[in-house]
Formats: structure tokens, C-alpha cells, sequence
């Protein structure tokens, strides 16, 4: 059977790397708390000629050129986004024109840092009935305009950025195994964002304080480390894979320690885990692609590589996908 397989990677960082020690200018925080608690230490955040779909766009260009795809061809382009530059029409069709890519479709997807992982799975389901579609995925982030500058909490940890693949189908051993996906939405406040204020007063949520970044850490720390063990072990028995099989680990960026915890949990060796949150910060949806295209840009995904990716984020949404590079 067809699967979905990646032909090229690519992304785009903002031009402004904003430094810990920057921070320490603009709220009661400092370089050692933020690198010992998170491992971030600078993130990209945009300026002008940086909208999220810019950024998106440039990043599904250098995808593409890798593929040597024109835009033309494609069938479809998703875009993962928690942060668009407006609600609507959707981030994907500001990309679409910006590529003249007239010949497909267009739509984003709200997952939050699960909305690249939840994406490959739609592209794959599409490609499985399609094997010729050509899909353009992008995650995508400028989070710099939702976090609250005013709260340390939360303004330390996000960044900016963009992140894309093309996709296919093939019938030989690469390309998409499977996923296991999942969300909760009863654990929706433990980290959310409220929309732009309401017209309709009777429709104001309660508890409305702007359209904010508002996150419960440490709960949030601890649901994301069970669950994305849970999510990965589930995936890797359903497929009668070890965790020894695994090449190269791509997690959602958002914690050393996090991500440390999850490693020693698996029983993955240092070297198979990926980690570039310390430049980047946590980029939500764009994590995981912009990841992806550093490892693969440094030479780390190989061919007949066994890649898993594990993802967390607000919803609750989070799962695990692998794929044969
Ligand atoms: O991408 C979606 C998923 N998101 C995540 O996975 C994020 C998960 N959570 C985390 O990464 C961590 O919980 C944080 C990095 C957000 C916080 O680390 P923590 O070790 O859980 O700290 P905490 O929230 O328990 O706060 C400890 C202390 C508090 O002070 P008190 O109450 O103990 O006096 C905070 O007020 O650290 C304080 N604090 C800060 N201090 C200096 C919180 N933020 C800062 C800051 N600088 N920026």
C-alpha cells in the first residue's frame, strides 16, 4: 500500500536572535534560571516582512527547490498554526498566493505544538487514497505576538519560526509507518490562549484577560513526559519495533528537562535524541519540521534511518509518528 514519504525539508528563522540576557531587561528574570530550568538560551523573534505566512512561505520555497517541485504541482498545502497573522482567510492561503501555487488547496490546522505531527498523519491519510498528491506541510509560528511580554512565566520560553515538508507517495520501505494520536480537552486550561476580545459581551469568557499564552508548568511538565512515553511505547509495540530500533528521536522542543526525563524513561542513548531548543525556544507547531531540516541539513537522517518524532502540547493534544526516512 502507498504511504506518504518526505522529498525535501526546509525552514526559516526570524533575523533577530533575542538573547536570556535581553530578557533580563525586560522582565524579573535571569540568564541561569532560564538556561538551568529550560535550556534555552536565545530564540528568533520576527520583525517586519517576518508575518507568520512569510515566514511559512519561505520555508515551503526552500522545501520545494529541495525537491525540485514547482509550486504548481502541488495539491494541497496545510499549515500548522497556533499564532496566524489573521484568523481568516487561513495562514495556507496566504502561502498558497505567495508561491502561486493556484493549483491546489489550502487550509491550517489548529494542534498547537501537536499540529505538525497531527499533519503528517492527514497528509499520509490523503496520500494513501491519492499516492500522486503532492502536499506542501509547513508549521509555523510568530507565538512572539501571543505570549504576554509582562509575564516571565511564559515570555521566556517561546519563539518564532517556520518549518516544511514535501510530501508524496511511495510504495517502497520509506516514508510513513504509522502515528498514535491523541488529545484531552478536559485538561484545556492547564495551557491556552484566548482569542481577540469578543463583540458579543454575553459571549466574553469569564476569566477573559487578552489573547495570551497561559500555561500551568509544571502540570503541563508532568502530563507531557507520561504521555509522550506512553504515546511512543504504544506506537513502537503496534509495529513490532523496539525503542533499539529507533535512529534518531525528533521531539517537540520545549524542555531539556523534559526531554531528558522522556529519554531516560525510553531507554534512549544521548546521542539518538535530537535537540536544538537551546537556539530556537519552544516554536509550538514549527518545532518539530524546523528540527527535522537541521538534522537533515547536518547529515543526521540517513536512508532506511527508523525516525520517531513525539509531540505536546495545549488541548491537551500529543502523539508519536514513525517514519523511514
Ligand atoms: O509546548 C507545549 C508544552 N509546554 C511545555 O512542555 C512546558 C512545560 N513546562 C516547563 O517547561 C516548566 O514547567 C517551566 C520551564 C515552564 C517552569 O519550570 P518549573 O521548574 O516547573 O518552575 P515552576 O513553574 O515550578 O516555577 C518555579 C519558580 C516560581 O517561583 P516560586 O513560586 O517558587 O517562588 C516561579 O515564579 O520559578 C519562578 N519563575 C521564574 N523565575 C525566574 C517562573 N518563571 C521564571 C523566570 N525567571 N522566567
Amino acid at each position: 500500500m502507498s504511504k506518504a514519504v518526505i522529498l525535501g525539508t526546509g525552514s526559516c528563522l526570524p533575523k533577530r536572535i533575542v538573547t536570556n540576557a535581553e530578557l533580563e531587561q525586560m522582565v524579573e528574570t535571569s540568564d541561569e534560571w532560564i538556561t538551568s530550568r529550560t535550556g534555552i538560551r536565545s530564540r528568533h523573534i520576527a520583525g517586519r516582512g517576518e508575518q507568520n505566512y512569510q515566514l511559512a512561505a519561505k520555508a515551503g520555497r526552500r522545501a520545494l527547490a529541495v525537491t525540485g517541485i514547482d509550486p504548481q504541482e502541488l495539491d494541497l498545502i496545510i499549515v500548522a498554526t497556533i499564532s496566524p497573522h489573521m484568523i481568516m482567510p487561513s495562514t495556507a492561503c496566504f502561502v498558497q498566493a505567495e508561491l502561486g501555487a493556484e493549483n491546489g488547496f489550502a487550509y491550517d490546522i489548529n494542534a498547537a505544538c501537536a499540529g505538525f505531527t497531527y499533519g503528517l498523519d492527514m497528509a499520509n491519510n490523503y496520500i494513501r487514497n491519492r499516492p500522486e498528491m503532492k502536499i506542501l506541510l509547513i508549521g509555523a509560528e510568530t507565538l512572539s505576538t501571543r505570549v504576554n511580554w509582562q509575564d516571565r512565566n511564559t515570555c521566556v520560553l517561546f519563539g518564532d519560526g517556520a518549518g516544511a515538508v514535501v510530501l508524496t507517495g511511495t510504495s517502497d520501505e520509506s516514508g510513513i509507518i504509522g502515528s498514535c494520536l491523541h488529545s484531552d480537552g478536559t485538561l484545556w486550561q492547564l495551557l491556552c490562549m484566548d482569542s481577540p476580545e469578543s463583540h458579543n459581551p454575553d459571549l466574553r469568557p469569564d476569566d477573559w484577560v487578552g489573547p495570551h499564552i497561559r500555561m500551568n508548568g509544571s502540570e503541563i511538565f508532568k502530563h507531557a513526559v507520561r504521555m509522550m512515553e506512553d504515546a511512543v511505547n504504544t506506537l513502537l509495540r503496534k509495529h513490532g519495533l523496539g525503542i533499539a530500533d529507533v535512529n534518531l528521536m525528533i521531539p517537540h522542543q520545549a524542555n531539556t528537562r523534559i526531554l531528558k526525563n522522556l529519554r531516560e524513561r525510553l531507554g534512549l542513548p544521548e546521542e539518538k535524541v535530537f535537540i536544538n531548543l537551546s537556539k530556537y525556544g519552544n516554536t509550538s507547531a514549527a518545532s518539530i519540521p524546523i528540527a527535522l531540516d537541521e538534522a537533515h541539513r547536518q547529515g543526521r537522517l540517513n536512508r532506511g534511518d527508523l525516525i520517531l518524532l513525539c509531540t505536546f502540547g495545549g488541548g491537551l493534544t500529543w502523539g508519536s509518528l514513525l517514519l523511514r526516512w
